[in-house]
């Protein structure tokens, strides 16, 4: 496997970047069409409902990612400036101390199936305990393929809820190993199916029968190690830069004004990596936030540490409901580009990939915050987009974001003034 250190890759220009990708996944002439059209419009039609169009979003590489030993280059879907460099550069960093090393959780998911209307919660918790195997067979009748590959439903569990607004419940929780799949139709099937056998053994009323997006049995989690010397800067001392991260990641990790925006930046990486791969990035938002507020404050992640040997230790831990077969996964011509070019066999490798990814993406935004600051690397990049906006075309480009930077004035009034100023220069010098 060639490495995925690829200095100086950002300064190619589109079509060398995407042969070097071709030729590490081994794409061709038709892959790289697709590359560059994307979804069609008759597929568009397909996928959901009274389509006029489509919306496009820039699909980048993140290079130097080492984890679990092996290189991967990685697809990320992002609008967003500074992310894709963020990663990748933080990929470099951790590569100093080995790379991440991340595991992840069997796919089990979990579905809910809402009892209403029961006289005597303890004994209609008992009466299906005792019906356990019996509702575990009829849900394992529902997909023979993935009873096939070694998943299915693996237990039942049951909670009561002894207030809500409804009045007392049962919660009904399958557990269901869903293999390489996201599983949110299987499981829901599968609820569905469960529900009038769940009323006859109850004498209950069904009510919902759907996943739960807190997908806390399917964690995924990293860690990397980064020495101390791989984080000086210019102006600043490696020890002193680990220090101020740890201090950093502190007020992340006590208080929700901060963990909301420290959290935002790990699913800057995530995001851009489930909804490359063609996954549902509602279904990844909604159970990390659960997860980082599951002990009734809402905390940061990823936790970030100093060894004894000064070295900076980051880990993060959540919930990635991600698939590989199925969906969009399957449907998308990107996505199912974008699984070949990281090259994963199972879901979970995916998830595992996603969750280092996140973590980079965290030490990128933390690192630069601690630091020079989010906006010297920010503010170029902004830049070029206000110029664009500005109607700035080929040199005016980067004419236009030389002086707004130098002025530390990126807005639209500005670079539009400063495009008339160079149209005027260029035409007096012609
Ligand atoms: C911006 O998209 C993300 C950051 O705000 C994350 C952070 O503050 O940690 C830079």
């Amino acid at each position: 496997m060639p490495s995925s250190r690829l200095s100086g890759f950002y300064k190619l220009d589109i079509d060398d970047r995407a042969r070097i990708v071709a030729e590490w996944a081994g794409l061709g002439e038709e892959d790289l069409a697709t590359l560059r059209q994307g979804l069609t419009l008759t597929q568009a039609d397909k996928m959901t409902e009274n389509v006029v169009g489509l919306h496009a979003l820039p699909l980048s590489i993140a290079v130097n990612f080492l984890i679990n030993g092996r290189d991967y280059l990685v697809p990320m879907v992002i609008e967003e400036p500074s992310v894709v460099a963020g990663a990748s550069h933080a990929a470099k960093l951790a590569r100093e101390g080995g790379g991440f090393q991340a595991e992840s959780d069997e796919p089990v998911m979990i579905g809910q199936i809402q009892v209403l209307d029961l006289p005597d919660l303890e004994a209609a918790r008992a009466a299906i305990l005792n019906q356990k195997r019996r509702l575990l067979d009829l849900a394992n009748q529902i997909d023979p393929v993935v009873v096939r590959l070694g998943g299915g439903a693996r237990d039942i569990e049951v909670r009561t809820v002894t207030e809500s607004p409804a009045g007392p419940m049962l919660v009904i929780h399958l557990l269901y190993d869903c293999r390489d799949a996201m599983g949110a139709n299987t499981v829901n099937t599968a609820c569905e199916t469960l529900a009038p056998e769940v009323e006859t053994i109850t004498g209950g009323r069904v009510n919902l029968r759907i996943l739960s997006n807190l997908a806390d049995r399917r964690m995924a989690r990293a860690r990397c190690v980064v020495p101390a010397s791989a984080l000086t800067t210019n102006d600043m001392e490696g020890a002193e830069v680990v220090d101020r991260i740890v201090a950093a990641y502190a007020l992340a990790a006590v208080d929700p004004y901060r963990a909301a925006t420290h959290n935002k930046g790990i699913m800057n990486g995530i995001d851009a990596v489930v909804i490359a791969t063609g996954n549902d990035w509602r279904a990844i938002e909604a159970g990390a936030h659960a997860y980082a507020a599951r002990d009734g404050r809402y905390r940061s992640l990823s936790v970030w540490e100093k060894d004894e040997a000064g070295n900076l230790i980051g880990r993060l831990e959540m919930p990635l409901a991600l698939g590989i077969v199925g969906g969009t996964t399957r449907a998308h011509p990107t996505a199912r580009l974008a699984l070949r070019i990281l090259g994963v066999r199972t879901a979970r490798e995916l998830a595992e990939i996603t969750v280092a990814v996140g973590l980079a993406q965290n030490l990128a935004a933390i690192r630069a915050l601690a630091t020079e600051g989010i906006q010297r690397g920010h503010m170029a990049l902004h830049a070029r987009q206000v110029a664009i906006a500005a109607g700035a075309e080929g040199d005016e480009i980067d004419w236009v974001v030389k002086r707004m930077v130098a002025e530390r004035a990126v807005r639209l009034d500005r670079a539009q003034a400063l495009l008339t100023e160079h149209r005027r220069n260029v035409e007096g010098r012609e």
